[in-house]
């Protein structure tokens, strides 16, 4: 923004912008660099596999995100000494681990998912674990039920109560064989973070195989632990007695990088992002190339960008890694607002993660949630009992909108429509969207956007 009053400015003054509250002046192309760091699904895990370890740990490139906040009073509550530094290196000191009160720990409630990975580390290093009320619904079998079940097979004694989850190790953890009704990122997690110290073998059938749970593993095996990945999605990890602390760098975020793409191709941009690395999201570059999009692999990072001409419409289903992760759809539908025809995208990993195309549409694209699925185009791998598909027709001009963002995956949609859109945007509940992205304005202004922000 220059010294001139902008557009956003003014639409801010007039609308008395609230906290919270983002106001964008749309159809300006994004264009800059920006660096992204550590995934917040790899960085959040490796914080709590840092108190299996005797010794102290080292994690660099920790994203600056509300959800590491959570993870780390959590870990402060167990007695462990956080320490961080400007440049996102965390250390942790796991001298002192010790039991906690329910009410610092039920303090952390609500805000995340990562605390059910705690089971495993604190049966390990204290014989039992309180575990409190996750993501802000009420605890019950469902979401958690495949961790559960896990635990329960490497001898845990798990009882619910009005103080969350309470869980016992009476005759210590034993290796287990285990099969997952389906490759759950947070359950191969959770017998991973269980298992290395475990007595005996473990066998993990149907384990999700992201990076994430890749770059998991590269820790565990720096601490001391011993795990195959064999054929298959088939897990072999061997107990030890003790593990020590780790030196890591975490990750890239694969869904930030994902987003900032989408952010280039919805704006008509040029975006470079420093920390992108080719390997781990070729799947989403096959889907980003199909649309029309341009990108350029280079040694510090990948350049995405619009490259000129019409977008195409794809048919793309989401699924587990090696597929299109299910995080990346909600960036990637606001650029195929823009194809010229109909796109189809199958969700098979949430139930229901197209809420946010309501905002779109009513931004002006035309997209049709179908909740049964199609019949007429029947999914290549039906994994889960439940069909949902989005149909997209575009090319739809984007036109401002007052909107409340609903989720973290979500919001970034909105967000990139806003900054595509013709006019005036209001979005609020823009807090979300820093659960996972880091220093989200910051990016914003260093890419150029017109817009004006009330923390
Ligand atoms: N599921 C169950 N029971 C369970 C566990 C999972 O039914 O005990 C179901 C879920 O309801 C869902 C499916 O299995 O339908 C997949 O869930 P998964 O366990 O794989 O997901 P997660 O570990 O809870 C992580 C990421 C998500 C990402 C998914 C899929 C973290 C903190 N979250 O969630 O990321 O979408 O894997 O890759 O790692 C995000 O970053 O915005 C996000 C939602």
């Amino acid at each position: 923004m220059n010294s001139l009053i902008s557009d956003a400015q003014k639409a801010g003054e007039r609308v008395g912008l609230k906290s919270d509250t983002i106001v964008i002046n749309g159809g300006k192309p994004l264009r800059g660099a920006i660096v992204v760091r550590g995934a917040k699904n790899l960085a959040t895990k490796a914080m709590v596999a840092a108190l299996l370890g005797e010794t102290p740990s080292v994690l660099r490139d920790v994203p600056d995100i509300s959800d590491v906040q959570v993870v780390r009073g959590l870990l402060e509550v167990y007695g462990v000494k956080v320490h961080d530094t400007a440049s996102g290196e965390m250390t942790f000191d796991t001298a002192k681990v010790e039991s906690a009160h329910f009410s610092d720990i039920d303090a952390h409630a609500g805000a995340s998912r990562i605390p059910i990975l705690f089971c495993g580390p604190l049966l390990h290093r204290l014989g039992e674990a309180r575990i409190p009320d996750l993501g802000g619904c009420r605890i019950g079998d469902r979401p958690i039920d495949f961790h559960l079940d896990a635990l329960r097979a490497f001898g845990a004694v798990v009882s619910k109560g009005v103080e969350g989850i309470h869980l016992t190790a009476p005759n210590g953890l034993k290796g287990a064989n285990i099969e997952l009704p389906y490759p759950s990122v947070g359950a191969t997690e959770q017998v991973l973070l269980t298992a290395v110290r475990a007595e005996g073998t473990t066998e993990l059938k149907n384990a999700a195989i992201e990076p994430e749970i890749m770059d998991l593993i590269a820790i565990l095996q720096k601490m001391g632990a011993i795990i195959s990945v064999e054929p298959n999605r088939v897990i072999l990890i061997e107990g030890v007695d003790r593990l020590e602390g780790y030196t890591h760098r975490a990750l890239f975020d694969r869904n930030e990088v994902a987003s900032w793409a989408a952010a280039a191709l919805v704006t008509g941009g040029d975006i470079f992002v420093q920390g992108a690395r080719q390997v781990e999201i070729m799947t989403f570059l096959n889907v980003f190339r199909k649309v029309g999009g341009a990108f350029d692999v280079q040694e510090t990072g990948i350049r995405f960008w619009h490259p000129g001409g019409n977008l195409k419409p794809v048919t793309i289903e989401t699924d587990v890694h090696p597929g299109f992760m299910t995080d990346w759809q909600q960036p990637l539908i606001v650029a195929l607002t823009q194809a010229h025809g109909t796109s189809i995208v199958h969700e098979t990993v949430y139930e229901n993660r197209f809420g946010f195309t309501e905002a779109l549409n009513e931004m002006g694209a035309n997209i049709t949630v179908h909740k049964s699925g199609l019949p007429d185009h029947p999914r290549r791998v039906a994994r889960r009992d439940f069909e949902q598909a989005a149909v997209i027709t575009g090319p739809t001009k984007l036109h401002g909108a007052n909107i409340y963002v609903p989720d973290l995956r979500g919001g970034f949609s909105h967000l990139i429509a806003a900054l595509s859109a013709e006019g005036q945007s209001v979005i609020s509940n823009v807090g979300i969207i820093s659960r996972g992205y880091e220093h989200i304005i910051e990016k914003l202004a260093q890419l150029g956007a017109d817009f004006v922000y009330e923390g």
